[in-house]
Formats: C-alpha cells, structure tokens, sequence
C-alpha cells in the first residue's frame, strides 16, 4: 500500500507542471499511462468495467470520471485528476485539484472547502469510530459553507482490489454504519458542489456532471486505520497536494 499511494501521489506532482491553459486532457492522461509503465506498474483504470484511460480528469461541472479527450484547458478551468496504480498487486487510489491558468475567487473557495472537508473526514478516522462519524463530520463542514456533499458517488474499501465493501459514505449520522478497526484500508474521496447535489451521467456512460451546471470540486487519498488514528497511502511527496501550494 505504501509504494502503490506513493507512485500515485508522485505522479499526481510530475502532472502539475503540464497543467496550463491550451494543454489537453487526452495529453496528460498519455503522459499518466507513460508514467505508470516506466515505473513498473499498472493503470488499475485501463480496461476497468470498459474505461480506456490511465486516469479521470475531470473539468469544471464535471463532478468526476471524466474522460480524457482533446478539449484545451481554458484559462481559470479547475480540474480533478484521479489516478489508481497497482504495484505488487496492491492498489494506491488518489485525485486531487489543479488550475489552468488564474484560479477564480470562487473556484479557489470551492477547493478549499473540498480539501478541508477531506481532512476533516481523515480526523475522524480511527479504531471505535464509526464511517458515519466521516460522512458526518465532511456534510456539516460542507454545509456549514453553503456547498453541497454529492451523494451519488463514495470513498471505497481497496488493496488487493480496487474497489471493496464499504461504502464510504461523505455525508451521514455519527454513529452510525460500520465500527473502523485497526488493519482497514480505504478512500474517503468527498465531491463537493457550489449548487445543488444532484448529478447526471452522460450518454458515454461515464462522465459524471452536476445537474445544475455548478462548479464542483474532488480530493481523495488512500488511507490504513491505525492502533490510534490513521495513515495516509497517498501523500504527496513533493508537498503539491494543493494548487496553491507550488
Ligand atoms: N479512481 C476512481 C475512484 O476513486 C475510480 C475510477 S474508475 C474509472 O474510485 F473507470 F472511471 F476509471
Ligand atoms: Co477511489
Ligand atoms: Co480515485
């Protein structure tokens, strides 16, 4: 689980340099797929339930499973890049935001709030908590905002398999849903909207949007649940989880 986060996460830092406006979807997810080969491992995603590609990339209103094609990054453009890599069998799952061009004053609230949110769900994690107390604790500190939890999609379990019971829900009650034991492995992966929560999927039957053409926003890591709290699989090594932060 360790090599598997960490080869995801650095590649998610070698992409950040290739985001600008003009560059293309498709081209980033070629150099994703490069990236996955020349380290040895493999594109959990290509030829997942039919997907074709390294990796989601997902623009704007598009809330997630976006798929790479030739349209050119726009200046102020926000996206979600999704990468899921398997090294030695084990599966390291991770997406986090990038700017084309001048990040707006909204889109860089929207951001914020989703990265946030995503902390405040890993706070929550450790043994004897419960994955209501994550949905819990990521929906009211959406909702606190003014945003909105998308509740058509979730976190999973994953290691020897990409995606395994449970659900990880990002919005709920505390307290409820499974007891987190030590030795659990997941995602918490919050979709956060400046609109309403609703989601529609395209006719090419992947590409998720908000039904209300409002921006939307993702951060995801692979996380371990420890003795005490938990562990992330998917920091990033160089420190550019964030689009602000270099
Ligand atoms: N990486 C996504 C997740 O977080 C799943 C992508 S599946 C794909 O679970 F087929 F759309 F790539
Ligand atoms: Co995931
Ligand atoms: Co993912």
């Amino acid at each position: 689980m360790h090599k598997a986060g960490e080869l995801a996460a650095r590649i998610l830092d070698e992409i950040a340099d290739h985001v600008f406006v003009g560059q293309t979807t498709g081209e980033l997810d070629r150099m994703i797929e490069n990236k996955v080969n020349a380290a040895g491992a493999t594109s959990a995603t290509i030829g997942y339930k039919g997907y074709q590609h390294a990796s989601c990339i997902s623009v704007n209103h598009v809330v997630c499973h976006g798929i790479p094609g030739d349209k050119k990054l726009k200046d102020g453009d926000i996206l979600n890049i999704d990468v899921t890599v398997v090294v030695d069998g084990w599966y390291g799952d991770t997406s986090r935001m990038y700017v084309a061009g001048k990040l707006s004053r909204k889109a860089e609230r929207l951001i914020q709030v989703t990265h946030d949110s995503l902390f405040k769900g890993i706070e929550a994690v450790k043994p004897g908590n419960t994955f209501g107390d994550i949905g819990h604790a990521i929906q009211t500190f959406v909702e606190a905002q003014r945003m909105s939890v998308v509740r058509d999609f979730c976190g999973h379990g994953l290691g020897r398999v990409f995606h395994s019971p449970p659900n990880v829900l990002h919005y709920g009650r505390a307290g409820t849903g499974p007891v987190l034991e030590e030795g659990m492995f997941f995602t918490i992966e919050p979709m956060v909207n400046l609109g309403r929560p609703e989601t529609k999927v395209l006719s090419d039957d992947w590409t998720a949007v908000t039904r209300d053409k409002s921006l939307s926003a993702q951060f995801e890591h692979s996380i371990g649940v420890t003795a005490d709290g938990c562990e992330l699989f998917t920091l990033s090594p160089a420190g550019r989880f964030h689009p602000t932060w270099g």
